[in-house]
């Protein structure tokens, strides 16, 4: 499968996010990551639908906007409103609501003619997100404990990343996208891609980078 950068606007300077968008637009990026936080589920708070909305019109890239929110279900209307391409909510909020939380809201996802994903924490194994795989146009395996950008990325996760890759080809999925979040770097994505993901999250890397359009090409080659 070919690989996918997805920059993180998280890493972004918010008072020029118009200018990120069009950077991380002409220099290869793929997708573009929303990181969404709401000070529950996670401590920071980010933004909501309305910085979608506003980002909409800059870009043709599909929008990838990952929920760290509490009650995800309340959220969907307003993401899908905005021009989401793809919403992706953490098992770990829905799984505290009801057993059937996680699977209500990717399906309201889908209702909106918006793609869907499950996302996992570093500690919550990739069984849990088997019963709705079917539901899901893509997986995200989380590389860091959700909240911050900039932190290191934890190797466990390349085992996580081969299981879910080895059970969606057995399980008839091999399109499935498997996205890894956190700690992404140029030294780590080889390893990462060849563990079986195809869409690789990158914040600092990205912005951080004295040549962004080199950057995305490296984590893609
Ligand atoms: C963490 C976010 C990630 C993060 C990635 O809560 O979901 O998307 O911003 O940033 P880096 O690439 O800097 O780890
Ligand atoms: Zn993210």
């Amino acid at each position: 499968m070919t690989t996918k950068i997805a920059p993180s606007i998280l890493a972004a300077d918010f008072a020029a996010m118009g200018e990120a968008i069009k950077k991380i637009d002409e220099n290869g990026a793929d997708l573009i990551h929303c990181d969404v936080m709401d000070g529950n589920f996670v401590a920071p708070i980010t933004f909501g639908g309305q910085m979608v909305k506003s980002i909409r019109p800059l870009t043709k890239l599909p929008l990838d906007v990952h929920l760290m929110i509490e009650h995800p279900k309340s959220q969907i209307d307003f993401f899908a409103d905005a021009g989401a391409d793809i919403i992706t909510v953490h098992y770990g909020a829905c799984a505290k609501i009801s057993p059937s939380y996680l699977e209500e809201t990717l399906k309201l996802i889908k209702s909106r003619g918006v793609k869907c994903g499950a996302v996992i924490n570093p500690d919550i194994d990739a069984e849990k997100i088997f019963s709705v795989l079917p539901l899901c146009d893509m997986v995200v395996l989380m590389s860091v404990f959700p909240g911050y950008g900039g932190q290191k990325f934890i190797p466990e996760v390349l085992q996580k990343i081969k299981k879910v890759r080895e059970y969606a080809v057995v399980s008839g999925f091999s399109e499935l996208d498997i996205e890894v979040d956190g700690g992404i770097t140029e030294e780590n994505a080889a390893t990462v891609r060849a563990a079986g993901a195809n869409v690789l999250v990158a914040g600092s890397a990205v912005f951080r980078s004295p040549d962004m359009r080199a950057t995305i090409a490296r984590l893609k080659a």
